[in-house]
């Protein structure tokens, strides 16, 4: 038997294939300081596992509704109020199995053969697989550093036509950090009013995660004529540190959610019973380990940014949020590592850090645009100051 078309269209997400190769080397003995995975060190907070350990002593193990639970989609509709002054129904709620499942629910109950779906770069990889497992065609629109890499209102316009079906934005990014002002989504917004066939994936999964005072919006909220065609995606995996326990969610139009719902009472059914009684806890609960968490992150943002912009060969800008850097490293290509190999391509310069300093980053080819690499730094600070050096010492020694 052979695999199926739509299989063959999409790879092995390349992120965890780092996570992997990683966790390989470290049980080989080898020292390795892995920064490439995209989640939080933090422990998801005890009153969250609590109220999951309580479902399960209460019985709350059986199946659900397809979507959620009343008790959490109650809890998404008074977060979405609270947080992002955006009012929804219970019906226009759908609760899936990480929000990696929200995408995929989301664009497979929606897009055909021939439907684009512009994709800012960088992108989170699995935007542009999981529009072509659903038979599209990813519209990649490059943004890079020298504007903060955020679309423009010139650059969206120039990239619908009649085909684009959605509009995928991340704020703030995986893997840049950077993140939409208000005024910034205001003018992209302006130019998607002009287009009213497009409907626009909001991708809200860091939205806890900002420092400096940034103030995150969401486009529905900004642009309430485009209210009725977004869908507003965000999940406890980052925020609530529950990257295991596989909830997401979206808040949009009853028909859509429906869809989404169908596809899912067909797939993987409801997300477990016990995840959805501890998200509900967790998006009920006292917020303010956010702040804590936030503080913690932002020093290390700030240290990895400024060893990095004193590393001759590598630019690092600033992140508004989430929890990477996403550094450029055109100084770096050509040259050559002291074994003798050149640098072509930031997978070379990667795969030379990975081999000779022990660290594992990810090449930005693999989030559409090069030569840069993603490092997360949901890590200790010792940590970060160690693999920082040894990324210091890798690149003094090329030549
Ligand atoms: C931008 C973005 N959206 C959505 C997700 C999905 O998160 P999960 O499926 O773990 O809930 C991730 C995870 O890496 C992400 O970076």
């Amino acid at each position: 038997m052979k695999t199926s078309a739509a299989l063959d269209r999409i790879s092995p997400s390349p992120t965890l294939a780092i996570t992997t190769k990683v966790q390989e080397l470290k049980r080989a003995g080898i020292d390795v300081i892995g920064l490439g995975a995209g989640e939080p060190d933090f422990d998801t907070p005890d009153f969250v596992k609590d109220a999951a350990i309580e479902a399960i002593r209460r019985g709350q193990t059986k199946y659900t509704n397809v979507d959620g639970t009343p008790e959490l989609k109650d809890a998404i509709v008074a977060k979405f109020k609270r947080d992002n002054s955006l009012d929804y129904s219970p019906a226009q709620i759908s609760v899936n199995v990480g929000g990696k499942h929200t995408l995929f629910n989301a664009l497979v109950a929606t897009v055909e053969a021939g439907d684009e779906v512009i994709v800012p770069a960088p992108y989170w990889v699995s935007y542009p697989d999981v529009v072509q497992f659903a038979g599209g065609t990813p519209v990649v629109v490059a943004a890079g550093p020298e504007q903060g890499y955020k679309l423009t209102p010139a650059m969206l316009e120039a990239a619908i036509t009649p085909r684009t079906k959605w509009l995928i934005l991340n704020s703030p990014s995986n893997p840049t950090g950077a993140a939409y002002t208000a005024a910034e989504l205001k003018a992209l917004g302006e130019v998607l009013e002009r287009h009213p066939h497009v409907w626009i994936f909001a991708d809200d999964m860091y939205e806890h995660i900002v420092y400096d005072d940034f103030r995150f919006t969401t486009i529905a909220e900004v642009c309430p004529a485009l209210y009725e065609r977004t869908l507003t995606v965000n999940g406890c995996s980052k925020a609530y540190a529950m990257t295991g326990w596989r909830i997401g969610f979206a808040g949009g139009a009853p028909w859509l959610i429906k869809a989404m719902a169908k596809l899912q009472s067909q797939s993987t059914s409801n997300p477990c019973s016990i995840a959805q009684a501890a998200a509900t806890a967790a998006l009920n609960g006292d917020q303010s380990f956010l702040a804590e968490r936030n503080a913690a992150f932002k020093t290390r943002r700030d240290l990895v940014v400024a060893m990095l912009n004193d590393t001759p060969g590598i630019t690092c800008p600033t992140p508004e949020g989430a929890f990477y850097v996403y550094p450029e490293v055109s100084g770096l290509i050509g040259k050559t590592t002291p074994g003798g190999k050149r640098i072509d391509t930031d997978s070379d310069f990667v795969g030379y850090l990975l081999e000779d300093a022990r660290v594992a980053a990810v090449q930005g080819v693999a989030f559409g645009l090069s030569p840069a690499m993603r490092i997360s730094y949901a890590t200790s600070e010792n940590i970060l100051r160690e693999a920082c050096t040894r990324i210091q010492q890798a690149c003094a020694a090329l030549k």
